[in-house]
């Protein structure tokens, strides 16, 4: 059914340039030579993942391939509004914490699918409407980032949102019904519930500038212009037997943004192209330097939702495809995610009274200064955090304290250690940061303060 529908629009946008653009690239003096799926993505500062469904954790064939080729895993089903509340009130986390036990057990990011979704509502939410669904609705997202918080690399907030068509609207639904704000209020609530999480909205037939493609683009756009907490947007990547020629430029106007792009749901029919695609695919993300990875929707091709289409990277033997070569030697030839240098410790040495605060934002990263207000015995230290030309989804703060001197109260900001080596993260409401724009947080203390250098790290 979508199945169908999605893989018609994939074929009616049928461009071979991407093709055949990708398979002239020329390696660069990045190439590396890693032997699985996730060697060689985290060589390149990205992730490889699969989507699990966990009643096959305990196939050794399956879980073999697993272990050895990825270092992401998503929930197939089991972190679904109807997986996770049955019952309105009622949570039910099994599924989904096995998935997160099993990733931690073997060095592998956890993506988060889905806390909103108009398919696979419980019963008890889809016969709701109005208030008391926004307020249901807003209350699982809450309650489910709050379980999973500090486990989840990026939660699809919001999936399949806007309509199929031309229209590049909003699709109807009781989710949609209750306002056309439900979007952002289900941002915000997961950046309260889980400050740590990467925030993104989740579609399929984006593969390209398209309509809908473009809606979703103009909402992220307005999004980050008001300040709604959005990190990244997913592109499901259901393919058929073509790609979009403009499939790595649409991933890049999206990039461009300010928000990263993932490969969310990739899998690929069979036949011909199958290899050419994947392969496509992935070097367009590769290209793309906020393309932080790439997630196929399933392991082995018995184990995938489009049955025989045999869409993935392994057969139903758990052997490897023409399709996972491709995809191996487009991830080793691809450049790395470029990383931040890091940032210069402030010249001035902090002085008491304050010190100005810098007046230029720092190229990449961020920066903090302190003024220090002491007295025989105690001091307040007010720092200041400022933002570099790429912002920040949050902060850390690291002081070396004197010895004899001990943190004794903060505020907005939460600290970790109260002597010696202190930090300070964000809270939920002043991690997210524009280039170049500053916030505040302090700290009391006993003891003295002076001479002591913030240095600041972005995440
Ligand atoms: O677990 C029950 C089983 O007890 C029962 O006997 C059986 C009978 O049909 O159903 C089983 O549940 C099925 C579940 O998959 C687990 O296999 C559901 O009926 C079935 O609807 C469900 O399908 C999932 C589908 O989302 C639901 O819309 C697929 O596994 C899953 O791959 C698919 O994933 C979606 C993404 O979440 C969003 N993007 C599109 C993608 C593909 O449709």
């Amino acid at each position: 059914m979508k199945h169908r529908r999605v893989l018609r629009a994939a074929v009616t946008v049928a461009v071979t340039g991407a093709l055949a653009a990708g398979m002239t690239m020329a390696l660069t003096t990045s190439a590396s030579a890693g032997t699985t799926l996730r060697a060689s993505a985290a060589e390149k500062g990205r992730y490889f993942g699969a989507a699990v469904a966990t009643g096959k954790l305990s196939t050794s064939a399956y879980v073999t391939v697993l272990n050895r080729e990825f270092n992401s895993v998503v929930a197939e089903n089991e972190m679904k509004w109807d997986a996770t509340e049955p019952q309105q009130g009622q949570f039910r986390y099994t599924g989904g914490d096995r998935l997160v036990s099993h990733a931690q057990a073997n060095g592998m990011s956890v993506r988060g699918h889905a806390l909103l979704w108009h398919q696979q509502e419980p019963g008890w939410a889809q016969s709701m409407s109005g208030s008391a669904l926004r307020s249901a609705m807003i209350n699982h997202v809450t309650q489910v980032a709050t379980h999973f918080r500090g486990k989840i690399h990026s939660w699809d907030v919001v999936n399949e949102a806007f309509a199929d068509g031309g229209s590049g609207g909003r699709r109807d639904s009781n989710l949609q019904r209750t306002g056309n704000d439900w979007i952002e209020a289900a941002f915000r609530a997961a950046r309260a519930a889980d400050p740590g999480a990467k925030l993104c909205y989740n579609d399929y037939n984006t593969d390209g500038i398209n309509a809908k493609s473009t809606g979703i683009y103009n909402m992220v756009r307005d999004f980050k212009s008001r300040g709604v907490p959005i990190d990244c947007v997913g592109f499901q990547s259901h393919l058929g037997t073509s790609l979009a020629g403009d499939y790595q430029a649409n991933l890049q106007r999206f990039a461009d943004l300010g928000v990263d792009v993932q490969i969310t749901e990739l899998d690929v029919m069979t036949g011909g192209n199958q290899a050419n695609i994947y392969g496509a695919v992935t070097r367009a993300c590769m290209n793309v330097s906020r393309c932080t990875g790439i997630t196929v929707w399933g392991v082995r091709d018995c184990d995938s939702w489009r049955g025989s289409d045999n869409a993935l990277l392994f057969d139903c033997n758990g052997n490897k495809k023409a399709a996972y070569t491709n995809v191996l030697n487009a991830l080793n030839a691809g450049p790395a995610i470029p990383t931040d240098p890091p940032t210069d410790p402030p010249t001035d040495p902090p002085t008491d009274p304050p010190t100005d605060p810098p007046t230029d934002p720092p190229a990449v990263g961020c920066s903090a200064s302190v003024s220090l207000n002491s007295w025989t015995g105690g001091f307040v230290a007010s720092v200041k955090v400022t933002a570099g030309s790429a912002g920040t989804s949050g902060w850390n703060v690291g002081f070396t304290l004197p010895s004899g001197a001990s943190v004794t109260n903060t505020w907005s900001a939460t600290a970790s250690g109260s002597t010696g080596t202190v930090r300070f993260a964000n809270v939920n409401y002043n991690g997210r940061l524009g280039a170049g724009q500053v916030t505040e947080f302090g700290f009391q203390g006993t003891g003295s303060a002076s001479g002591v250098t913030p240095t600041c790290t972005a995440s």
